[in-house]
């Protein structure tokens, strides 16, 4: 089955072919020019249309780029948390509120008390919306369960909700979330150790709350040991609410990436950026936790892979929509516009392993796509408003707006 995108506006492409991510002071080199892209059975054959198609998809007036790729969510969890919402914009902190058993604690506890149905159905309604909104590939995290059957669960959970749904997924083990009642952190990390046996037949991943009110520099470092003898990538959520100064022991241990960095020191901006670490962005926990503006501007320069992802969760960023984060995300960083796209691109492809199969467009790599039915500048622009007419997997159209059903056209 071939499929022929006609007459876009724009369609994205790297500066060369085979790049597994893109330092973003080179986003300037991609290409963003009219034109079209032909798939064969999943897979993009070329960088230009084909009268030759079972299908046809009209672009007119369209930009086409890669499949949305977020690569830092909290799914799954049980229900929200709107009422920590209002205390935290009435002044509340959040450590204060994590403090009196709000915040990831009730999370864990709502968790505990949903059956596993009602986390699938709720989970799966998300990965609804994002589709809706672009994203074609996403990361689970487990974080909620706070116990070894609970992390476990999570894991489980994650790995059906990625059979259910129509993206492709990957799953991080977040143990070292919140440190469990009864334990102290370092007892918790003995627990940690144990169960990571287990949670790598789900996993790809591990990651840490490195935070005044969570892990602390020696825990991250334990992490970082345990990640490799294990053959797991290190992610860890870093310099959130703290200057913690972990940078440079995540760099030590290769970490895949480090995410938040809102109170990252200057000291550790040129380190991050000459490494291979992936810098991930989360504008809408810093817009809803009213957090500071992690330096994008300064990592960008020092040569940085930044990423933009939602961090959706039920506490610091509810927010599960890639054009409202890449319009965040310019707004407070000064991103341009191929900055912001190859954020939510092929950089975070790259954190998630994922890059030699999607995340550009170039042949070879599977036709996960986004058809936005404006030219790509609209999506920060014209903010809250969601520009996805269509979003594709494998080149199957998984997601057509009603009002951009005539675009597809079958031969
Ligand atoms: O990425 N920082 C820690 N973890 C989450 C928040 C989780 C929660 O509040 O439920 C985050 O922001
Ligand atoms: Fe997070």
């Amino acid at each position: 089955m071939t499929t022929s995108f006609d007459n876009a506006a724009q369609v994205l492409t790297p500066p060369e072919p085979g790049l597994l991510y893109l330092r973003s002071n080179r986003a300037g080199e991609m290409g963003l020019e009219p034109g079209g892209i032909t798939q064969t059975d999943g897979v993009i054959t070329a960088i230009e249309a084909t009268e030759d198609a079972d299908l046809h998809i009209d672009a007119t007036g369209c930009a086409l780029l890669p499949g949305f790729v977020d690569c830092h969510t909290h799914l799954p969890f049980a229900g929200w948390r709107a009422e920590e919402y209002e205390q935290k914009v009435t002044g509340v902190p959040y450590e204060e509120i994590a403090r009196a058993g709000g915040g990831i604690v009730s999370s864990a506890r709502a968790l505990r008390e949903t059956r596993d149905d009602a986390v699938l159905q709720q989970a799966r309604e998300i990965a609804g919306e994002m589709l809706d909104h672009g994203t074609t590939t996403f990361e689970c995290k487990s974080g909620y369960g706070l116990s070894r059957e609970g992390e476990l669960r999570s894991l489980k959970l994650a790995t059906e909700l990625g059979r259910a749904v129509d993206q492709p997924t990957t799953r991080t083990a977040l143990l070292a979330h919140a440190v469990p009642t009864g334990y102290t952190a370092d007892s918790w990390m003995d627990e940690v150790e144990a169960m990571i046996p287990q949670a790598a037949e789900y996993a790809t991943a591990l990651d840490i709350f490195v935070e005044s009110i969570a892990f602390g520099l020696e825990h991250l470092d334990r992490m970082g040991t345990l990640a490799s003898s294990h053959n797991l990538h290190l992610r860890a959520h870093v310099e959130q609410f703290s200057t913690m100064r972990s940078v440079g022991i995540a760099l030590g241990h290769n970490a895949r990436s480090l995410d938040h960095l809102s109170a990252i020191h200057p000291d550790d901006i040129q380190p991050l950026g000459a490494s291979e670490t992936a810098a991930v962005l989360l504008p809408g926990a810093e817009f809803m936790g009213n957090e500071a503006t992690a330096p994008a501007r300064a990592l960008i320069d020092a040569g940085a892979i930044v990423v933009l992802a939602t961090d959706g969760n039920p506490g610091t960023s509810p927010i599960f929509s890639l054009p409202m984060i890449v319009g965040l995300g310019v707004r407070r960083y000064g991103l341009s516009t191929k900055e912001a796209l190859a954020a939510v691109t092929l950089n975070a492809a790259h954190v998630l392993d994922l890059a030699r199969t999607t995340g550009s467009i170039e042949p070879g790599k599977r036709a996960d796509l986004v058809l936005l039915d404006a030219p790509s500048e609209h999506l920060a622009y014209r903010l809250g408003r969601n520009p996805v007419a269509a979003s594709f997997v494998a080149g199957e159209p998984v997601y057509v707006r009603p009002d951009a059903a005539w675009r597809i056209m079958k031969r």
